[in-house]
């Protein structure tokens, strides 16, 4: 498969989440590759940093989209403020977690995550895949998580919404195959980024976690072999694949309760 390309796919990567973690080392790699980036979050300093970095460092194009993904309608406010940009790459990004017992956090709290990871990917999906596949060309990066694989004690909603990306992930890569766009669903392990360092205390980050950095090189590889799925880390991959379903629901419990123990919201495993 070549690797990916402004020449080819579109000059333009749409990156949600760039701000932080791994959409940032995301959009490091495209604009490496060459690509002028669109970094979408909503911190205007880390935007705006992010795109400084971007422009001076592999002299790209970079712009700062800022818009709150919660929100039900951002997918078409961010459509509507870039029509008309070839967008080649999209990597779907963003997200938070919200760890705790189901019925002890906010309701309000899964809506926006609803929001973000369901609603207005769909949306931005939808719309994304339609331009490449009339286009034949394109690629996209759909970010899940190895905890969408199972459900996830204490993170329940994340979990059932990173299987929803999943499964579009893995529907989608076959859909728009034989129209030449590459369409991965990478599932990252834990990931040292601020979104994991905001939940989990330095002491409790589990063992074996990746950084960004790794993950995006896992991330953009996957996508360029035309891989339908691909969980980032050696480690990950071996132990996810050797556990069977429930096992797995165990090590997660296990794992989540270890890092968030302090919180007395949590379950102990
Ligand atoms: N870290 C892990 O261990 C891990 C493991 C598996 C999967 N993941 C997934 O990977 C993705 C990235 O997480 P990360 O660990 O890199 O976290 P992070 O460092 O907190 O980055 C999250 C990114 O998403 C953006 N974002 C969050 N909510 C948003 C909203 N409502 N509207 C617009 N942008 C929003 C943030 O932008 P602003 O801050 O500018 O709003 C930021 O750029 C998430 O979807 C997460 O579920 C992470």
């Amino acid at each position: 498969m070549p690797t990916l390309s402004p020449h080819r796919e579109g000059s333009w990567a749409l990156v949600t989440g760039a701000s932080s973690g791994i959409g940032r080392a995301h959009a490091r790699i495209l604009a490496q590759r060459g690509f002028d980036i669109i970094a979408v979050g909503r911190d205007h300093d880390r935007l705006a940093e992010t795109v400084a970095e971007l422009k001076q460092a592999h002299g790209v194009d970079a712009t700062a989209l800022r818009i709150d993904l919660a929100e039900p309608d951002a997918a078409e406010q961010l459509i509507a403020s870039i029509e008309g940009v070839e967008v080649g790459v999209f990597i779907a990004t963003a997200g938070k977690g919200s760890p705790g017992l189901f019925t002890a956090v906010a309701l309000a709290d899964y809506l926006e995550c609803v929001n973000v990871k369901v609603r207005n990917n769909l949306v931005l999906l939808h719309h994304f895949a339609g331009a490449m596949r009339v286009r034949r060309a394109g690629a996209i990066l759909v970010v899940s998580s190895t905890g969408g694989l199972q459900g996830v004690p204490a993170l329940s909603n994340n979990s059932a919404t990173e299987a929803y990306l999943l499964a579009m992930s893995e529907a989608l890569h076959h859909e728009l195959a034989p129209f030449g766009v590459r369409v991965t669903g990478l599932l990252p392990g834990p990931t040292r980024t601020p979104g994991m360092l905001a939940m989990v205390a330095e002491e409790d980050v589990p063992r074996g976690t990746m950084t960004p950095d790794e993950v995006a090189k896992e991330g953009i590889a996957a996508l360029e072999a035309g891989r339908r799925t691909h969980i980032a880390g050696r480690a990950n991959r071996t132990l996810l694949r050797a556990l069977p379903r429930t096992a797995r629901i165990g090590l997660f419990r296990r794992m989540v309760a270890g890092s968030f123990a302090r919180d007395a919201s949590m379950p102990a495993a």
